[in-house]
């Protein structure tokens, strides 16, 4: 074993934060996470036994060297599973041995600690900049960058991972599946040998994408088990991967998928990789949780409270009319929207799907007087103003593509297939990227748009530079970043939305620029409570648009009571998408109702800790908010489907105050899911109870009967007999 082998040299550094550490061998020539869970108080023996157990571990049949892997992993240092960088210079010099690692600690923007190892391999030519940062909240972000060193030639770089590992009592993995109106449902299986892969090339993040890769002991739920999960910060084409090979060692992990030649690095340049987020917690909520605190503390979190909205295309979807749009809005100031949002439609020859995208201009023949009239009528109602973009796609039939139809990303003279009839802009050209940016910050300046609804309705299919034929998924997705930044520096007060044929562009890369995520076109509240469930793993209320729609859904054709369509949307960023001016006095009345209800607990909703109870019966959930300082919560009960059983049982509420006394009060807006038989139910539905936080999470409390498809809310307080002096 050569000197640079030895894993260990120097002690590892550990760092530790919200209940979580990681142990890193620094020393090595690209870092190796040791160990990374539960807080461990560890002594320098400790460290010294760990380092000396990872650093000597061989294979029965594989190579003669440690195998332990470092954050990219190589083959040169005996890890035969997925390289963490891969790449040559012109068919040769394709495999790499860094070392030489010069190590820097310090503080994070946010108040973590971070590790930062540059290392350099002298032969391949490349530098390695590897950064570990440990954030306060407990979650961990990962990046490299590669630098071509080489005075004279360049390098292909065909792949850059990053990979955690993680302990063989990972032994089970929960990601998620898929598709347009059903995002984000979930699939568990044993975690065993090879690489479970979730590839998106689709060239932007997907609605079958997995938030998060999840591993765990077996069995884990929301508030039992150990779970390491990871997420690609990417709205490109990506990889997450979860892999177990020929040494036993399980790593998790992710990066971009490059297209070929898509990153061929010139003497000089650098690449750098998406960054990875990691949380460990014991149950999904403590994941959860810990990805909730980091999304909140960024300086750029949204900080007013979350404005209820009206949005207009299941209202009225192309047509657009001023005063049928005038009558909307003012039946939704009636029930208290905050924020009117003009969805697909206000621009030049937009009466359907299949023209316009890319004319930026209000249509005068549905628009005369532009959307002046509009925004005033908005305006005097008190409300924001919002409106609809798809700034990175353009119709074939528009005046945009017939003037520049070499802006249409393409694989070179032919087009890709179509997709919603669209096609997709090359904003990698900087005349297409200028035309698009004027475009959308002149309307905004013009009419003062508080909001955008950005939007992106087709895959990146066959994306390159149609004059040259080199791929660009890369650069397109590194161009819309910069074009949402760029507005946001033009435009401080603007807030935008990240929708992408509903749900599909649901990732931490955009929501660094992004205030919500549209979580998916499905708004039937059934449908939705599977959705917001699994999409609450990684984001937090706040940032889920989730709107009350018709009492008929339209993309299932369910009939839902208005309490079940609102109390679904009450956990999410409230908003309604129906047309309001054919709805009957009575429902608007009730809908007012929860709107207030809405208004008067988002504060708690919007700052609390979401925790799930892992429920004995699949087909009836329960969930709620608790509040920072644990003196309230609100809690859904919620009947998926009938039950086997009559009865739900009793059923755990965690996350309150153990030594806290509360008390329950059903929220009287959600009586009629409660099974009529006011016999089956249990009597704390009638008669004021207090109760113990630990009684709450040990005994659980007697789930009500409920019909299906409905759900029940119940507000916890503090009583006042445990009520501060
Ligand atoms: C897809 C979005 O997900 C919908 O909400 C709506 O904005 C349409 N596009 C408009 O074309």
């Amino acid at each position: 074993m050569s000197p640079s082998d030895a894993v260990g040299t120097a002690r590892p550094v550990v760092l530790t934060a919200a209940g979580v550490s990681v142990v890193v061998d620094a020393s090595a020539a690209i870092p190796r996470v040791l160990y990374w869970g539960r807080a461990a108080a560890l002594s320098d023996s400790d460290l010294d036994t760990l380092s000396a157990m990872t650093g000597r571990q061989w294979t029965v049949d594989g190579v003669q060297g440690p195998v332990y892997p470092s954050l990219l992993p190589e083959q040169s240092h005996g890890w035969m599973g997925t390289p963490g960088i891969e790449g040559h210079r012109n068919g040769s010099r394709f495999s790499t041995r860094f070392e030489r690692p010069r190590v820097d600690a310090g503080d994070t923007r946010e108040g973590g600690r971070y590790l930062e190892s540059n290392s350099v391999d002298p032969s391949a030519e490349l530098a390695l900049l590897v950064r570990l940062d440990l954030l306060p909240s407990g979650v961990l972000r990962l990046a490299a960058e590669l630098t071509n060193t080489s005075a004279d030639s360049s390098y292909e770089l065909e792949a850059l991972r990053i990979a955690l590992p993680v302990p063989a009592e990972a032994q089970e993995i929960l990601d998620f599946a898929g598709r347009h109106l059903r995002e984000r449902s979930p699939q568990r299986h044993a975690f065993t040998v090879g690489t479970h892969l979730r590839e998106g090339r689709r060239g932007r993040t997907g609605s079958d994408a997995t938030p998060l890769l999840a591993v765990g002991t077996p069995g884990f739920g929301f508030g039992r088990g150990e779970v390491w999960a990871v997420h690609t910060a990417w709205s490109g084409n990506h990889r997450t991967y979860a892999e177990l090979g020929l040494p036993g060692l399980r790593v998790v992990g992710g990066g971009e998928v490059l297209l070929p030649g898509e990153v061929r690095l010139a003497p000089g340049e650098r690449y750098r990789s998406p960054e990875l987020y990691a949380a460990y917690g014991e149950g999904l909520n403590e994941v959860a949780g810990a990805f909730h605190a980091h999304l909140r503390s960024r300086a750029t979190h949204p900080r007013s409270p979350r404005p209820v909205v009206l949005n207009t295309w299941e209202a009225v979807y192309f047509q657009h009319d001023l005063a049928a749009l005038t009558e909307l809005a003012q039946v939704g100031a009636r029930v208290g929207v905050e924020r009117f949002v003009l969805d697909d439609g206000w621009f030049r020859s937009r009466r359907n799907d299949k023209a316009g995208l890319g004319d930026w201009q209000v249509d005068e023949s549905v628009w005369p007087d532009g959307l002046q009239p509009l925004v005033d009528v908005v305006r005097s109602l008190g409300m924001d103003f919002g409106l609809w973009f798809e700034p990175e796609m353009v119709n074939e039939d528009s005046d945009l593509a017939r003037a520049h139809p070499d802006w249409i990303l393409g694989p070179g003279e032919r087009l890709p297939l179509p997709g919603r009839n669209q096609q997709v802009l090359n904003l990698a050209v900087p005349e297409a990227y200028d035309y698009i940016l004027d475009s959308i910050s002149t309307l905004v300046a013009r009419y003062g748009i508080d909001y955008i609804k950005w939007d992106h309705n087709r895959d990146l299919v066959e994306a390159g530079d149609r004059r040259s034929g080199e791929p660009r998924v890369h650069e397109q997705t590194l161009a819309t970043y910069r074009l949402m930044d760029e507005l946001r520096r033009r435009h401080p007060r603007l807030e935008i939305e990240s929708c992408s044929s509903g749900g599909g562009r649901v990732d931490l890369g955009v929501l660094q620029r992004t205030d919500r995520v549209w979580a998916s076109d499905c708004i039937d509240a059934l449908e939705r409570q599977q959705i917001q469930r699994w999409t609450g793993l990684l984001l937090p209320p706040e940032l889920i648009g989730s709107h009350v729609g018709a009492p008929v859904a339209h993309t299932t054709h369910r009939t839902h009571s208005l309490a079940f369509r609102a109390a679904t949307a009450v956990f999410g960023h409230f908003g309604i998408e129906w047309d309001l001016r054919g709805a009957s006095e009575q429902e608007l009345a009730e809908l007012a109702r929860w709107v207030q209800l809405y208004k008067e607990e988002r504060q708690l909703l919007h700052s609390g800790r979401l925790m799930h109870s892992d429920s004995p019966d699949p087909s009836y959930w329960s969930y709620g908010v608790v509040s920072e300082q644990r003196d309230r919560a609100l809690i859904a009960f919620v009947a998926m489907a009938t039950g086997v059983s009559a009865q739900p049982g009793r059923i755990r509420i965690p996350g309150l105050d153990p030594a806290t006394q509360y008390r329950l009060e059903p929220v009287d807006l959600s009586l009629e899911a409660l099974f009529a038989n006011s016999g089956a139910l249990p009597p704390w539905i009638s008669e004021p109870l207090t109760v113990s936080g630990e009684a709450l999470a040990t005994l659980g409390l007697q789930a009500p009967m409920l019909y299906p498809e409905q759900a029940f809310l119940v507000r916890i307080t503090r009583s006042d007999a445990t009520a501060p002096r």
